[in-house]
């Protein structure tokens, strides 16, 4: 897919408020840091569209990007920030299980885990309640920059090993780089072809 136009939209703390659910949607999730709105600003070639930063925490509210007027993209929150104020850390809870638990033009949601660190428990524990709602969700190992080739194989290999050992099947799993744009692509492509089955079943 070829992105030519892609805004900014809104940002909500109530999922409540967002924008009516009548196009397809893909939200980014993952760990504070992890890269998200980097590699939201990379997919859609325009720096600077999602705000990024070397803090975690960076972005703290529900962001809606509208994507060829096609389909909307969101970056969240982190999950997993240790020192967030615990009052904040449940408001952030709050709402995106509120937005990721109703959101129903939601067609996938990528979680996001740095593919230099072991399975976390953080991570493990989020895509497990997603499968309990069977909310549907891939997986994008980010910053393959960062890591050798070699070891980008080694750990996607213990990462795929250790799913196996509760998963019968694996999710969609992605490699990518902000930096190198490795991985962009074949997201775009994906949500291309996920678009073609969106129905918009009004309330
Ligand atoms: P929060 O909004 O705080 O949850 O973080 P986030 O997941 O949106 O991360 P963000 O995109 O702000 O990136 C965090 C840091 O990682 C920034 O310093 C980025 O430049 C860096 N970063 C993100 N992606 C990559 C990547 O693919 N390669 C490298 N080398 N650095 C990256
Ligand atoms: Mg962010």
């Amino acid at each position: 897919m070829i992105v030519k136009t892609a805004k900014f939209l809104v940002s909500n703390s109530y999922y409540q408020n967002c924008p009516k659910p009548d196009k397809p949607e893909y939200a980014f999730i993952g760990r504070s840091n992890v890269g998200k709105s980097s590699l939201i600003n990379k997919i859609v070639g325009i720096n600077g569209l999602a705000k990024t930063s070397g803090k975690p925490g960076k972005t703290q509210l529900i962001n809606h990007f509208f994507v060829n007027e096609e389909w909307y993209l969101v970056d969240l929150p982190g999950y997993g920030y240790a020192s967030i104020p615990l009052k904040i850390k449940a408001k952030w809870e709050t709402m995106i299980s509120g937005y990721l638990q109703t959101r129903k033009n939601l067609l996938n949601t990528f979680v996001l885990i740095d593919i230099r660190h072991a399975p976390q428990k953080k991570d493990i524990d989020f895509i497990e309640n997603l499968a309990e709602y069977q909310i549907p969700f891939s997986l994008i190992f980010t910053k393959a920059d960062k890591v050798t080739r070699r070891q980008l194989k080694e750990n996607l290999k213990t990462y795929e090993g250790y799913l196996k050992e509760s998963w019968e099947e694996l999710p969609g799993i992605f490699v990518t780089s902000s930096e190198t744009g490795l991985g962009a692509e074949r997201v775009l492509d994906y949500i291309e072809q996920t678009n073609k089955v969106f129905v918009y079943q009004p309330e």
